[in-house]
């Protein structure tokens, strides 16, 4: 049975095309089909979304009840269809389960996002039956075996040679996922505040330096958010603001401030869907033009609470966003397994995708 299920599993890879995430979602066939005495590893395909969904939306809802905290997800599972959608659009085949080796039924899943410059792991899930028995361990060990085999670009991260960076966003206040990810060689490198903003249904009518100068972005303005974010945080994502600002789905949009010499100061952007609502990721020069082009996403989202994240160190920033009625709800931490250039500028990272 064993063998069977991962010949059944590698057959059913669904690769296609040549480039980085091909090679790291092949980059270890071995790895791929790896068992412990009691899970397979095998890549999500598109019969698996529901299921998947309903993963997601179940292990994490139980985990914030079973801690007292209120529900993540409501409206049913259907909503976290939002991951398998997004992240096939973006990285397909770029999800791994966890299954039972008799029943397949799923025991963990995990999404990763292999970019030039690093690979972003997230969402990570197990089903509750499974905590604390090493499914996540598992999962993770196969994506950052992935990333160590992976080779790093001429021109990215700290050179040319072998193994990219991981990098995550995790909760502060979820030990398990904080403990899983800096056992596994993560190293907490900045702290953010989730705030939560209700929007009125007539807009934000507070203002900022700036404000009025922030435009939506178009797709000749991708170069410039790529030689931003690389110059403040050292990573290359030029796809997925490709993939936001064309808004295929309908559910993007990208805002940016310019500035001088035909460069960009800031640049967020944004989801409004029923299962993620959400403004980021950006990165901004300035906590000043951070609060521009915040204040100018937030108020594409009338009538509606965005989350967004800002980092702790930023003072003038988070005063600002509390003046405009932000709340906190909750801590998180971006972590790197890895090469990590310090952080400069504000960084405005999300879970939606979880790509930096
Ligand atoms: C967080 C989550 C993914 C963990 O999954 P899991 O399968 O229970 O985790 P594992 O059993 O693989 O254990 C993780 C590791 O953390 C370690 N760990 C857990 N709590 C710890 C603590 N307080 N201190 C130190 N280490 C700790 C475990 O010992 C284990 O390491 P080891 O195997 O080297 O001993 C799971 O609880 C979950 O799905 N929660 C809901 C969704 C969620 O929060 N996802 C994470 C989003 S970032």
């Amino acid at each position: 049975m064993f063998a069977a299920l991962t010949r059944a599993a590698r057959s059913s890879m669904p690769f296609a095309g040549e480039g980085l995430r091909d090679r790291l979602v092949r980059g270890s066939g071995d790895t791929l089909s790896a068992v412990m005495t009691e899970m397979v590893l095998r890549a999500m395909v598109p019969d698996d979304w529901d299921a998947v969904a309903e993963l997601v939306y179940t292990s994490t809802n139980y985990w914030y009840a079973s801690k007292g905290a209120g529900a993540i997800f409501a409206g049913g599972p259907d909503v976290a269809r939002v991951f398998p959608e997004v992240y096939e659009a973006l990285d397909p085949g770029c999800c791994i389960l966890a299954v039972h080796p008799r029943t397949g039924r799923l025991m963990g899943s995990c999404f990763f996002h292999p970019r030039e410059t690093h690979v972003s792991l997230g969402i990570m899930n197990v089903h509750p039956a499974h905590f604390g028995t090493g499914v996540a361990r598992r999962l993770l060990r196969h994506i950052t075996d992935l990333a160590d085999a992976a080779d790093r670009p001429a021109t990215g991260g700290d050179g040319v040679g072998r193994g990219l960076p991981v990098r995550l966003v995790s909760s502060a206040m979820n030990l398990d996922s904080f403990s899983l990810y800096t056992r596994a060689g993560f190293v907490p490198r900045r702290t953010y505040q989730d705030i939560l903003l209700a929007v009125p249904a007539g807009g934000l009518s507070h203002d900022a330096p700036g404000r009025a100068q922030v435009r939506s972005a178009t797709v000749a303005d991708v170069p410039a958010i790529v030689a931003l974010e690389e110059e403040l945080t050292g990573i290359r994502r030029g796809g997925d603001f490709a993939h936001f600002i064309e808004n295929r789905a309908g559910i993007w949009h990208v805002s940016v401030l310019d500035g001088r010499d035909g460069r960009l100061d800031a640049v967020v952007a944004s989801v409004a869907h029923p299962g993620s609502r959400m403004v980021g990721p950006g990165v901004s020069r300035s906590e000043s033009g951070a609060a521009a082009v915040l204040l100018a996403e937030l108020d594409r989202h009338r009538g509606h609470s965005p989350v967004f994240l800002v980092p702790v160190e930023c003072g003038d920033l988070v005063r600002q966003v509390y003046g405009w009625g932000g709340r906190n709800v909750e801590m998180h931490v971006h972590q790197v397994r890895g090469a990590c250039l310090p952080f400069s500028g504000v960084t405005l990272p999300s879970f939606m995708p979880e790509t930096g």
